[in-house]
């Protein structure tokens, strides 16, 4: 028997890597990947051979993450409960979908993760899990386990010659989760919802605060409804998510304190921060503006609360989203132009756009006189029909 497990490298997953060992007796796969956490993923190679282990695979998967699931999340303008950029569900299929993969490549019969049982993750994990792949055993040790205290772990590491980084025996102050597009930090010191998150919480932005005092002014564009240049420069995917990351960061741009819903069904409390995506978010928002019909348009943002709490809920392989991704994707086909976007001190404001195949007509809007396809007199009508409900509601019932 053979398991292929989501392995960071760090005390959890190399505790889990050896308790599974022991629990199922069962050889073990570690699968890391590099999704931009901004942490080299080498020494998870390292350690996983040092801990005994035959098939390792590390693989670089930033690319695939922003060109695949982030690029076509934020075609959708997806925002989870009105403000949640969705950074880590974003990133738990793909992690799923590879190991289920290397499953098939190493003839392994089941896969395993480091989520608790009480958070969304073991759920998006899992869901992605059965997806792709119906019989797959899963294994989930934070559920099985009776390691339940930090003090436990640290014994079980101890007495298993598992090394601890000296900065890991004590209690971390909160949990953090990284990716290119967001670092979410959770629990502990955060769980007060009254207490405001200490500044060094932030990984990634500057406070407003701190931000420099003078606005940097940056132009983006874009091709069906994706981001492929900054400043004229074209980019790959993770580049240019990287490159609006530094941007938005060096600016404060991007930071969420905010209280959601768990798909278990508690609330949390989450400190995000998002510099690139924030910027990218609105950019896009922009884009659409000049470009996308306004019936388009307003479905498109009466489908966003489903389709982002599908990704929240770990429905990204499912018939629906898959059926709203079309629906999405289609109505970006003339989703190509330019804006430009000012950064400041934690805000980012459109300041113009352009776009060849813009809807926009100065001709059509214009306070002047126009060439005639939009007649004034069209308008009494257009409003006495429109109203005619309205009366007839006044002169029937009061
Ligand atoms: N609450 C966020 C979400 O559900 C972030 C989860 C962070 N996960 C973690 N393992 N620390 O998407
Ligand atoms: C976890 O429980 O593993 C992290 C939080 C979450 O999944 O929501």
């Amino acid at each position: 028997k053979k398991v292929v497990l989501a392995y960071s490298g760090g005390l959890d997953t190399s505790v889990i890597l050896r308790w599974l060992q022991d629990t199922y007796n069962c050889e073990v796969v570690t699968f890391t990947a590099d999704l931009g956490q901004g942490e080299d993923v080498e020494p998870a190679r390292e350690k996983a051979k040092m801990l005994g282990i035959k098939e390792v695979y590390v693989e670089d998967l930033r690319e695939e993450f922003v060109r695949d699931y982030v690029f076509p999340m934020f075609r959708a303008n997806a925002l989870y409960e009105g403000c949640y950029l969705l950074g880590t569900s974003i990133a738990r299929p793909l992690i799923s979908k590879r190991q289920i993969e290397i499953a098939a490549e190493t003839g392994a019969d089941a896969v395993s993760h480091g989520a608790t049982g009480k958070g969304n993750d073991q759920v998006r994990f899992e869901l992605s899990y059965y997806a792709l792949q119906p019989d797959i055993k899963i294994i989930a040790p934070w559920r099985e386990w009776d390691l339940t205290s930090r003090t436990k772990l640290i014994e079980f590491a101890e007495q298993h010659q598992i090394p601890i980084a000296k900065d890991k025996r004590g209690e971390a102050p909160f949990s953090v989760d990284a990716n290119l597009l967001h670092s979410s930090s959770e629990g502990k010191v955060l769980e007060d919802p009254w207490d405001a998150p200490e500044e060094y919480v932030f990984q990634r932005t500057v406070s407003p605060e701190q931000a420099p005092d003078k606005a940097t002014s940056i132009e983006i564009d874009f091709e069906h409804g994706d981001p492929v240049a900054i400043d004229g420069e074209r980019l790959s995917p993770a580049s240019l998510l990287t490159k609006l990351n530094e941007l938005g960061g060096a600016n404060g741009i991007g930071r969420l304190d905010m209280v959601e819903n768990r798909f278990v069904g508690m609330k949390n409390r989450g400190v995000y921060e998002t510099p690139g995506g924030t910027i990218m978010h609105h950019a896009h928002r922009a884009m659409e503006s000049l470009t996308l019909d306004r019936g388009m348009a307003h479905l498109k943002d009466e489908m966003m609360p489903r389709y982002a709490e599908l990704i929240y809920n770990g429905f990204w392989f499912s018939p629906e989203r898959e059926m709203m991704q079309q629906a999405i994707d289609f109505s970006q086909r003339n989703v190509t132009g330019t804006v430009r976007m000012k950064l400041y001190k934690g805000n980012v404001t459109c300041t113009g756009r352009k776009a060849e195949r813009s809807l926009y007509s100065e001709d059509i809007v214009t306070f002047e006189e126009g060439s005639g396809t939009y007649d004034h007199k069209d308008a009494a009508g257009f409003i006495k029909l429109n109203a005619l409900r309205l009366r007839l509601n006044k002169m029937l019932q009061g």
